[in-house]
């Protein structure tokens, strides 16, 4: 078990598309993973890519932090959109600190990966929680959130949008 430093956007891995896995084995990917859980749950984040931990393989793990997401670890996952809706919600992530945005993203999408047996598995999922899957897979074609912004007044510091829109 090891909780591994996080990558803060400027990195250069962050900006790597990254590899498939090929070899569960030879690569170490159960190590990995557990790296990667243990990392997610000392940060209490909602998902975490293989790129911010500097490892630039197409692994992310998302959820399990309450109900709303079971434990889900997706190796070399592909994203269908099964609808042109788009949401715009705001998103956070580990990899920049204290910030959020609205990004516009799928509502509804289908998902299809290895799980980390190695098994192929395929979902269908909407709103928050295709939200979260499609900011985790962005990571691993080198995209950060803030990429994806269409209009800048809608980023900053969580504490300042959060006593703005709260009102
Ligand atoms: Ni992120």
């Amino acid at each position: 078990m090891a909780v591994r430093a996080i990558l803060k956007m400027g990195a250069a891995s962050l900006l790597h598309p990254s590899v498939e896995v090929q070899d569960f084995a030879k690569e170490n990917i159960a190590e990995l993973i557990q790296d990667m859980k243990d990392t997610l749950q000392h940060e209490g984040g909602i998902g975490l890519a293989a790129p911010q931990i500097g490892v630039n393989k197409r692994i992310v793990i998302l959820g399990g932090r309450d109900d709303a997401i079971p434990l889900t670890i997706l190796i070399n996952p592909k994203i269908t959109p099964l609808s042109q809706e788009i949401e715009l919600a705001f998103e956070a992530c580990l990899s920049l600190p204290d910030l959020m945005g609205a990004v516009p993203r799928y509502k509804r999408i289908q998902f299809s990966a290895l799980d980390a047996a190695g098994k192929s598995i395929t979902h269908e999922v909407e709103d928050y929680h295709a939200r979260v899957v499609q900011h985790e897979c962005d990571h691993l074609d080198g995209v950060l959130y803030p990429m994806r912004l269409e209009d800048l007044t809608y980023f900053g510091y969580r504490d300042v949008l959060m006593a703005r829109y709260s009102r």
